[in-house]
């Protein structure tokens, strides 16, 4: 059996591992990366896996079934975190996938597949501002030209790959071919309130709500706090923060919709200048595309006016964009008998947050487990899960594995 305060554990030594001396945050390509990683390998040799990093920095093992060599079912999740992060999202379905193999390994028990379990490098696309940059390599959706993508240090994904120890040229190897991997299956916290409300350990996700996420920079004229007169400004962040409330308000339009602007930056930030240029970052999101497209649309047109209004320049980019991912009806179903037999009610709810499942969707089908977190939250230090729930999502993912059935072909 799976031991729960196993993965209790292992969460808490994980976020540990962080840039802050308080909190957690660890982000891509970060030397607490490198030890998160470290961390794993020696935790999936442990549950009879042969282990590496890859080319991108993601953390992969990979326990052999009846015949060497077969096509695998994937697990796993990611190994980054946000910006004062909890210690579940992501870790947890790591962490869960290692100590289910682990309990297969010590029955000795061989499956007709392959199980390859994989904590993805990077998940929330902090550091970069693009994300599932490690799924995105594997499935094959990784265009060459990304890894110029720079940090807010200028430093390029390129760049801080070699400075990992890494070879970008690589990265182009790691793209899977379609049948090799028979399926992408995540256990994930809910990150959400709504198995906690209906008192269930586990729940199972139907699809993953897309996301558009945007940078928009205003251009005014930054100059004296003290003698510019105000109807003389061309104040970016004054617009800025009209442009904030108006997603705001764009977002609140519809009850499937959510907008966030998460960073913002004036420039040159200093409290007797007046902004002369703003850089903030919009992420819209919902269950259907045509609504967040028109969102999009929207945002676009509303920022244009505001700066047009009051003389200013705005330009807005796409920064990355994904449609909605339905899971897998064949594997919701293999789920959904999994969590009957751990005697949870089956309750399918859709995800609101981002996952590497979609990603995945592009070179195989997905399917996700959502367990119950403390209040719904996430994001946040104030993250919490129990071991009782870690151990039923645990059982149920187990069991899912033990009678997983690939999709006929
Ligand atoms: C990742 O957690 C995301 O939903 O942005
Ligand atoms: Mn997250
Ligand atoms: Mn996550």
């Amino acid at each position: 059996m799976p031991n729960a305060e196993r993965i209790m554990q292992r969460c808490d030594r994980l976020a540990r591992e962080s840039e802050s001396a308080s909190g957690l945050t660890r982000v891509f390509l970060s030397p607490q990366h490198r030890a998160a990683s470290d961390l794993v390998l020696g935790w999936m040799r442990e549950a009879g896996m042969r282990a590496e990093r890859d080319a991108i920095g993601n953390t992969v093992g990979r326990y052999e079934g009846a015949h060497a060599g077969s096509s695998c079912l994937m697990l796993g999740s990611h190994l980054d975190t946000v910006r004062d992060a909890g210690r579940y999202d992501g870790m947890l379905g790591v962490v869960t996938a290692i100590e289910c193999v682990g309990a297969l390994a010590e029955k000795g028990e061989r499956l007709p597949f392959a199980i390859e379990v994989v904590g993805f490098g990077d998940e929330e696309g902090v550091r970069f501002g693009t994300t599932m940059l490690g799924s995105r390599a594997i499935a094959g959706g990784l265009d060459p030209a990304v890894l110029g993508a720079r940090d807010a240090d200028g430093v390029s994904i390129e760049q801080a790959l070699r400075h990992f120890g890494l070879d970008p040229a690589r990265c182009s190897l790691l793209r899977r071919r379609k049948g090799d991997v028979l399926a992408y299956v995540e256990l994930h916290i809910e990150q959400g309130p709504v198995l906690e409300a209906e008192s269930l350990p586990v729940g199972v996700v139907s699809a993953i709500n897309g996301f558009s996420r945007l940078r928009a920079r205003i251009r005014g004229m930054a100059g004296h706090a003290g003698t510019v007169p105000m109807r003389l400004r061309r104040d970016a962040l004054a617009a800025a923060a009209e442009c904030v409330l108006a997603v705001e308000r764009i977002a609140r339009s519809d009850p499937e919709l959510v907008g966030t602007v998460g960073r913002i930056e004036a420039k040159p930030g200093a409290i007797n200048v007046i902004p002369g240029e703003v850089e903030f970052t919009i992420d819209i999101r919902a269950p259907r595309d045509d609504l967040r497209q028109l969102a999009v649309a929207s945002a676009k047109a509303e920022l244009a006016s505001i700066a047009a209004r009051r003389s200013l320049a705005c330009e807005v980019e796409l920064i990355q964009e994904l449609g909605v991912t339905h899971c897998a009806p064949s594997l919701m179903v293999q789920l959904e008998r999994a969590v009957a037999a751990a005697g949870v009610r089956v309750r399918k709810l859709p995800s609101g947050a981002g996952h590497d499942g979609q990603a995945m969707s592009a070179l195989t089908d997905i399917a996700m487990l959502f367990v119950r977190c403390k209040g719904g939250i996430s994001h946040n230090p104030a993250e919490s899960i129990t071991a009782a729930d870690a151990a039923v999502g645990a059982r149920t993912l187990l069991r899912f594995i033990e009678h997983f059935e690939p999709a006929l072909r």
